[in-house]
């Protein structure tokens, strides 16, 4: 195998970082293609927690080149808290194993604002992280985005801020009333962040062109999960970008044929951080329970993830909407503190029975039909696993009509069974 995507089948966090990491290890090349610093991947190496927002999961491997394509949104200052942070865990990070596109959209101050603003002040509330995603990503959209190369110019900074301004500033004075900072200001800050960044910078398009043609390992990093993509995800409670294996070719450049395959990531369960409608969420003690044993707590904010069942209609439309080739069903050892357990099978939607979710669908509405399966309760001690756990595998595998290719049960990196050969 030449590329493997990971992308998340759910609403994020499902152990893509862990995956990452242990894939990564294999591969020549490890891409971020979307999203920013709203991510959190969190890797365990020998009991110390290691999480990272923007810098890939690749740069665990002295080997392996990791690259921050054009597709991402770029907060400098985040980068080089995490720089500094990575640093400290006696990692070692130079241009010669990462590099950030010239062309990836920054995160001003200003986009900053904006998102903490609307999410205060706001009639709908999204529960986004607060890192200033949306606004840059619609900044993109709306051919005013500063773009890391435009770090290096000051003059170029000040004219393109001044245009980014002229409606914000609109904005912040009347609808929010809040003070924002001047653009010489935010100018001087954008402008002293790229020359820390600059040995960093370069062509990360061509770099995975001649990747792809010299025959490299290539590992795409998705961030966050299907059901949070701007296209296909739960609209509008989602985060603005493709985080579908979709976002690879417009986000880092690689041409649809050169992907090999697309590993989805998933909890043996669901969870979800922010608002949204959630089918098979478990509003009650069982669900705090999961959340408890878990750990489910964001890794970006801190915030208390939403806990349910195991919800097929959705993985089967990711599935779809990603091309996803096989599976990581992880956190079964979560699973094992459960003394019940449900999956759900198909929805009763509009009078009618569904077993798949489509773009369009009213979540809200929906009503969760569940089968009961016996529960497992294994220790995962020898490589096997117990009859429950292996029939639950494959009441998902029969309904996905795709693989599980890998078994989690644990965070650290040998808590694992690869039951399929990646690269
Ligand atoms: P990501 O955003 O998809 O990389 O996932 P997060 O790092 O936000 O959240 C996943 C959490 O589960 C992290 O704390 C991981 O260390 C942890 N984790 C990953 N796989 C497993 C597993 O199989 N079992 C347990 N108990 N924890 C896991
Ligand atoms: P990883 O990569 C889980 C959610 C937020 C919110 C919505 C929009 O660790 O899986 P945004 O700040 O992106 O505008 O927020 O998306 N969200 C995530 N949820 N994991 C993530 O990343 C997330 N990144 C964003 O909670 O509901
Ligand atoms: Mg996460």
């Amino acid at each position: 195998m030449k590329s493997l995507a990971i992308v998340g089948s759910q609403w994020g966090d499902e152990g893509k970082g862990k995956i990452t990491d242990l894939l990564g290890q294999k591969c020549d090349l490890v891409v971020r293609y979307q999203g920013g610093n709203n991510a959190g991947h969190t890797i365990i190496v020998e009991g110390k927690k290691i999480v990272l927002h923007l810098i890939p999961s690749g740069i665990l491997h002295p080997h392996c080149l990791s690259l921050i394509g054009h597709g991402v949104v770029f907060d400098p200052e985040a980068f080089l808290t995490e720089l500094e942070e990575v640093c400290t865990n006696h990692l070692k990070v130079t241009p010669q194993n990462l590099m950030i596109s010239e062309s990836a959209s920054v995160i001003t101050h200003y986009n900053k604002l904006l998102d903490i603003q609307r999410e205060s002040k706001g009639q709908v509330k999204i529960g986004t992280t607060g890192k200033g995603i949306g606004p840059t990503y619609e900044d993109k959209a709306g051919r005013r985005v500063i773009k890391v190369k435009d770090l290096f110019d000051l003059e170029l900074l000040k004219s393109k801020l001044r245009y980014n301004i002229a409606e914000k500033a609109i904005l912040f004075n009347y609808l929010y009333q809040i003070p924002f900072p001047a653009i010489e200001q935010e100018a001087k800050r954008l402008f002293e962040l790229g020359q820390k960044i600059k040995p960093f910078v370069g062509d990360t398009f061509s770099t995975i062109d001649k990747a792809v043609h010299s025959g490299k390992k290539i590992l795409f990093e998705g961030a966050q999960g299907v059901l949070l993509d701007v296209d296909y995800g739960t609209y509008p409670f989602v985060t603005s970008s493709n985080t579908s294996a979709g976002g690879i070719y417009t986000g880092a450049g690689l041409p649809g044929t050169h992907l090999s395959e697309v590993l989805g990531i998933t909890k043996a369960y669901t969870t979800r951080v922010g608002e949204g409608p959630f089918p098979t969420e478990l509003n009650n003690p069982l669900g705090e329970k999961i959340r408890t044993i878990g750990k489910e707590f964001g890794a970006t904010t801190g915030r208390p993830r939403r806990c349910g069942w195991l919800d097929l209609p959705l993985l089967r439309y990711a599935v779809k909407a990603s091309n996803i080739t096989s599976l990581a069903l992880t956190k079964c050892d979560i699973l094992i503190e459960v003394d019940e357990l449900k999956i759900c099978t198909s929805y009763e939607y509009q009078g009618k029975t569904i077993d798949c979710a489509y773009p369009g669908i009213d979540l809200h509405k929906v009503i969760p039909i569940y089968k009961d399966l016996p529960n497992f309760k294994d220790d995962f001690k020898k490589d096997c696993l117990s009859r429950e756990l292996e029939n639950y595998i494959k009441v998902i595998e029969l309904a996905l009509k795709i693989p599980i290719g890998i078994v989690a049960f644990g965070p650290e990196r040998h808590q694992i069974i690869f039951r399929k050969d990646y690269f």
